[in-house]
């Protein structure tokens, strides 16, 4: 899991390539590194630790006037985090160097033809096994593009790559096997890259690229051709919408504040063309018939809203629904064979390899596959039946926010779409309840807007008093427990504090026996069915010591240490102002404690590999 970038064009290639793994940094940051001939040499400069590290490198080399160039940024997946494992990775003659996204998975065999071949390895990773094995082809094959197909034929796995040769200084060829790459076309410049914004403010033009094809670049000209047979390929290009603000942090101390605060907006675009009077409209899911059973499967945020999602989706549209982490559906053998199963795959990204696994099980079970997916043109977008896309925008932050926020709003769409479509009667939501829920969903932008700065300054004040905890427990029951789960997830990854989220029925069964003045527990409290239960759960720890804080709502009657009052909506809508709740205090508590917000510790914001 690594962003790349190539660049080929007219400015000087090493601050432009640095100024695009800046903006790839979200998909890890271990070690970077850049490449560029100059002089008839290929120099290679890479530093482990964050981009400054490879800036302040960059520095000595005042002479690079190079305008090709490609880099890398590192999320380790062969080899410890390390200069020597840092990319771009060169042959052994030093005459190609490439910058790769993935895992080849036969590396080893590779590697041992190669090594008895006379080749050298000052690495531990696959990719210097790929770069000799092209510059092995190059004995063999007509030029460098035959040796770069021929290479890529015999890697088994997954791969974005990069390839710069010191014969070709003027050309960059690269290609894709299940991992993003995507061409921006410019104008007398051309880019390829992990992602759009490491190119968007130079330009709005792009191609994506498909599994199994290679492009070769100029800084006047692109060809996208089959590596099967190396024959040219048609590709359209279009023109991307988002602006470059959209990507950056707006004011906001980081960015996962700032995505915290755009969830207002992430509604109202969810919402835009997909209500209309007392009605969901959603015309991705026109061309399938509503399931008997759906199988929702995703990966940790994104598999908390599937988790949440149920409960509207079995109480208003009476579909039964299981929900799976995609690493455990996908080695399990999973029965999909009914007719009238449909799998749902939610992915931020989508492009998380466990969750692209599962939809290509499903895909080859015949069993329909409806993607639920933030990021256009992803790899998860492109495979599935149908995709409705999420409207959140460009998530720069690791922990991941308003996209959850947005599919959350989908999954109430679908489940009012579908609870439309079910014969008189058999909806679990009468038409004037549903229509009360999209009227509730409209006003829901207005009020979370108002809310949230009181809701930042309580998380602030309160964050104060547990940042000291070395564990937490959070509960929640009914469609409150997902979003326990949740709120552990925050905590853990953004402040390294043991949390554990627990549906509060559960916890005398065996949890409550942690509980001492020591290990405080946040209870989603809300007004619902659930609250007396959620309330007697509340006392039980209190009476082991425990500090509670409990989130609820105005008017209930609850005794804690720190009782959080935020507005009140119809359950189980009240989730879309539980949700920031439960953001603004791992945020306050991570950046209190002086952690790195926008990439944790040991985590990647999108995670391509097993
Ligand atoms: O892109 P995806 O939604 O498929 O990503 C799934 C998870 O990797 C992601 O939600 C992860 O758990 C985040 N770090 C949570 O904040």
């Amino acid at each position: 899991m690594c962003g790349i970038i190539g660049y080929a064009g007219h400015r000087p290639a090493v601050p432009l390539v640095v100024e695009g793994l800046r903006r790839l940094e979200y998909r890890g940051y271990d070690s970077a590194g850049t490449a560029f001939v100059q002089g008839g040499e290929m120099r290679v400069v890479r530093a482990a630790g964050k981009l400054a590290a490879l800036e302040e490198k960059l520095a000595s080399c005042a002479s690079a006037t190079a305008t090709s160039a490609i880099g890398h940024t590192r999320w380790a997946t062969h080899g410890v985090p390390a200069e020597r494992n840092a990319h771009p990775h060169c042959s052994n003659d030093r005459r190609i160097a490439i910058v790769h996204n993935g895992i080849i998975e036969n590396y080893q065999e590779l590697k041992a033809d190669l090594l008895a071949k006379g080749y050298t390895f000052s690495s531990e990773t696959d990719t210097e096994v790929l770069v000799n094995l092209i510059s092995e082809g190059m004995k063999t094959q007509g030029s460098l593009l035959e040796a770069f197909a021929w290479a890529l034929r015999q890697a088994h796995g997954a791969y974005a790559v990069c390839l710069k040769s010191v014969d070709e200084p003027d050309t960059l060829y690269a290609a894709r096997m299940a991992a993003p790459l995507i061409l921006g076309v410019g104008t007398g410049e051309n880019y390829v890259a992990s992602d759009i914004p490491a190119f968007l403010p130079y330009t709005r033009d792009v191609v994506f690229l498909e599994d199994g094809e290679v492009v070769m670049l100029t800084a006047s000209a692109w060809k996208v051709l089959a590596l099967e047979d190396l024959s040219p390929l048609e590709k359209p290009v279009r023109r991307i919408q988002w602006d470059m603000q959209a990507a950056q942090k707006g004011g906001f101390r980081h960015f996962m504040l700032k995505e915290i605060f755009e969830q207002p907006r992430v509604i109202t675009d969810c919402l835009a063309g997909r209500v209309d009077g007392d009605t969901v409209v959603l015309r991705e899911l026109e061309s399938l018939p509503v399931p008997r059973r759906l199988h929702i499967v995703a990966c940790g945020t994104s598999y908390h809203a599937g988790l949440w999602g149920r409960h509207l989706l079995e109480h208003w549209a009476r579909v039964p629904v299981s929900v799976e982490i995609a690493s455990e559906f996908r080695y399990r053998d999973a029965l999909l064979l009914d007719a009238g199963d449909a799998v749902l795959v939610i992915s931020q990204s989508g492009e998380t390899a466990d969750t692209l696994a599962a939809l290509r099980i499903a895909r080859e079970h015949g069993v329909p596959v409806i993607g639920l997916c933030n990021v256009v043109g992803s790899s998860i977008a492109r495979e599935a039946d149908a995709v409705i896309y999420t409207q959140a925008g460009p998530e720069i932050s690791v922990a991941s926010t308003k996209a959850m926020c947005s599919q959350m709003v989908m999954l109430a769409l679908m489940s009012l779409a579908w609870a439309r479509l079910r014969p008189a009667g058999e909806a679990g939501i009468s038409p004037e309840d549903s229509a009360g829920i999209i009227d509730a969903l409209r006003a829901l932008p207005g009020m979370l807007d108002a809310a949230l700065p009181d809701m930042h300054a309580r998380a602030r004040e309160i964050s104060r008093a547990y940042a000291d905890a070395r564990n937490f427990f959070y509960l929640g029951r009914g469609h409150c427990f997902p979003l326990a789960l949740e709120g552990a997830l925050k905590l853990k990854e953004l402040s390294y504090i043991h949390a554990e989220g627990y549906a509060s029925g559960e916890m005398k069964h065996g949890p409550i026996a942690l509980v001492d003045p020591s290990f405080p527990t946040f209870a989603l409290a809300l007004d619902d069915a659930l609250f007396p239960k959620v309330k007697s759960n509340i006392v039980e720890v209190q009476a082991r010591q425990g500090r509670i804080i409990a989130l609820t709502n105005p008017g209930l009657d609850i005794a804690a240490d720190d009782v959080w009052v935020v507005p009140a909506l119809p359950a189980p809508l009240s989730a879309f102002m539980a949700l920031p709740a439960l953001q603004l205090f791992s945020y306050e508590v991570a950046d209190y404690l002086g952690k790195d917000v926008d990439q944790p510790r040991n985590l990647a914001k999108s995670v391509t590999v097993e």
